[in-house]
Order: structure tokens, then sequence, then C-alpha cells
């Protein structure tokens, strides 16, 4: 089955971009990066994430990640549709922050396993779905995220996942439901009590469960 699985190198391919030609790892460098891709180019949906995209590309650059974009269209189409998504941005005179891959052929998307069976273009073929892959500064995949062509994203929410891969890269944390930076962090559970407080300066406390068990254990980074 085609795709990349969490932890494995994500392809080094060569693909025709906005920005012209690259290779994947190449491109990256030794940044954290995200490809997310879209159904098709001058859609409404992608329209609205492409340009929120755009708006949050400072945001994407303070926490050292590269952005990149893919659909199925062309080097041309992604060029003219690119000042659609910078207009309804708001920001008719700046280029879009980010290259579009152009996967006109679907070779990438076959690769990837981008593509939805149930999301046709007028001659049968199927478009990408909305995919999000982070990828690790050392090349391999740390997050996907896979929504059908009807359902935008919430890139706050991605924004949010990738200060958690970036924090738990780190520390031997986990963040709990609906974390956000700044709050309290859960020590993982292979960490012994001994280990714990030597490496959480700000102390770790444990919620007392029903069970007795003592896995709730949180601290402040
Ligand atoms: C959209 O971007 O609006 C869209 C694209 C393909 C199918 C449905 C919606």
């Amino acid at each position: 089955m085609p795709g990349v699985l969490l932890g494995e190198e994500f392809p080094n391919f060569e693909a025709d971009t906005t920005s012209g030609r690259i290779k994947f790892h190449d491109f990256l460098g030794e940044s954290w990066g995200i490809l997310f891709s879209h159904p098709k180019d001058f859609t409404p949906v992608c329209t609205t994430e492409l340009a929120r995209a755009a708006k949050l590309s400072d945001e994407f650059k303070k926490r050292g990640v590269k952005m990149i974009a893919l659909s199925i269209d062309s080097v041309e189409d992604h060029n003219s549709w690119s000042k659609d998504v910078m207009a309804y941005a708001n920001e008719a005179d700046s280029p879009l922050p980010y290259p579009i891959i152009a996967d006109d052929k679907r070779e990438l998307s076959v690769l990837l396993g981008m593509l939805d069976p149930d999301e046709r273009n007028k001659d049968g073929l199927p478009l990408t779905a909305r995919c999000v892959f982070v990828i690790g500064p050392d090349k391999k995949l740390k997050l996907s995220i896979l929504y059908p062509a009807t359902t935008g994203r919430n890139f706050d929410e991605i924004l949010r996942v990738i200060d958690s891969l970036q924090l738990t890269a780190q520390k031997k944390v986990a963040t709990p439901v609906d974390w956000k930076p700044g709050e309290k962090v859960m020590v993982i559970p292979s960490l012994p009590d001994s280990e714990a407080t030597t490496l959480f300066p700000n102390g770790v406390t444990t919620k007392e469960m029903p069970s007795g068990k003592k896995y709730l254990r949180y601290t402040k980074i």
C-alpha cells in the first residue's frame, strides 16, 4: 500500500514547483517541513485554506518549518491561482509565501497515498485529499493528517500540533488533550519517578486515581 508511516524517512522526491524544480530533502535542508495537499486549484475550500496558510507563514517560519503545498495541477495553473489566493488573503500585492508542487502526472500523489477515490474530476480521475505531513529535521515523518475534500483543515490546530511535536522531540514529556503552549505537560510513562524529579526542576505532581496507579504525572516546562 503506498504512503509513508510515522517514523519512516519521507521520500526524497524530485518535483516541479512554483519555485522551480526541487529535490525534497535539499528543499528542507536542516529545517522541519510541512507538506499539505489540496484537491484542485481554483476551488473554494482550497482557496480559503491556502490563504490562511499564507497568513500564518510567519508563524511557521518562527518555528523553523518550511512550507510546501501540492495538487495535481500544473505550475502554470498554480501561478495563476496563487494570485487569487493572495487576493483572498487581502494581500494581493504579495507573492504566495510558499511554493506549490505541480503533481499533474499524479506520481507523487500515488507514492504518498494522497488520492481520494471518492473525489473525481470531470474526466473521472481521482483528486488529492487534504493531507498534512510534518517532517522532522531528520527527514522522518512525525505526523500525518488526512481530511476529505469537503472538510477544510484548521491551521491553528496544525501550528498547535507542531508546537507539541517540537517540544516532545526535545523533552521526555507528552502533551495532554487540548494542550496549548505554556500549559502543564505530562511526564512520559516510560520515565521512572527518580529520573523525572531530576529532569524536571519545576517539580512533578501526580494526580490520585481510583486505581491507585500513579500514572498521571504533570510538570511545567
Ligand atoms: C473545494 O476546495 O472547495 C473542494 C474541492 C473538491 C471537492 C470539494 C470541495
